[in-house]
């Protein structure tokens, strides 16, 4: 169902444009932690990078070819630092969205009778507050000169729930079964 009030369309917009970003930022950013060293970390970013898509996406189906011109909201550093660094810049920017970004929106949705808008803005602010953690703990590793330890990531295609090592059986915030969730 497209968006129909003006104010979520244009949340939708900015949302959209923070999330490629992000998406773009984190492959970027795998990149350099790569050459330093840190595989899992570099992983990690990876992994990341697709739950932004899935934000991005789940955005742009709810725009439903409305045009509006919408700021983009990305509170995050830009360009080429080192990884403990590149870290906090992408902590910076998760705890923008969770603290900030997606509850005004999630609000707003949930005010204008959104319910499209209400779904693609709470799937984000979950995988968000995931993210966050996940990018402290490897910054704790990083800093100490050591990468971060883990195995695999799983990412749910539908909502962008982010897990270390084992998919649950069912995702805790969309309902998609385990199958579903791609192995970084
Ligand atoms: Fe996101
Ligand atoms: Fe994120
Ligand atoms: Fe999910």
């Amino acid at each position: 169902m497209a968006v129909k009030n003006a104010m979520t369309s244009d949340f939708l917009h900015s949302a959209y444009g923070g999330e490629s970003m992000a998406h773009m930022r984190y492959l970027y950013w795998a990149q350099v932690a790569n050459k330093e060293g840190f595989p899992n970390i570099a992983k990690l970013f990876k992994a990341i990078a697709y739950a932004e898509q899935v934000h991005a996406n789940n955005h742009f189906r709810e725009i439903a070819g409305n045009t509006a011109d919408a700021t983009v909201t990305a509170g995050a550093v830009f360009g080429d630092g080192k990884t403990v660094d590149n870290l906090q810049g992408a902590i910076n920017g998760e705890l923008h969205e969770v603290e900030q970004m997606y509850p005004v929106y999630l609000n707003a949705a949930k005010f204008q009778g959104e319910s499209g808008a209400e779904r693609s803005f709470y799937y984000a602010l979950e995988a968000e507050k995931i993210h966050a953690d996940l990018f402290a703990q490897a910054q704790k590793a990083a800093k100490d000169g050591k990468d971060f330890d883990f195995t695999s990531v799983y990412i749910c295609p539908i909502c962008g729930h982010t897990v270390l090592d084992e998919a649950p059986d069912k995702c805790p915030v969309c309902g998609a079964k385990k199958e579903k969730y791609k192995e970084f």
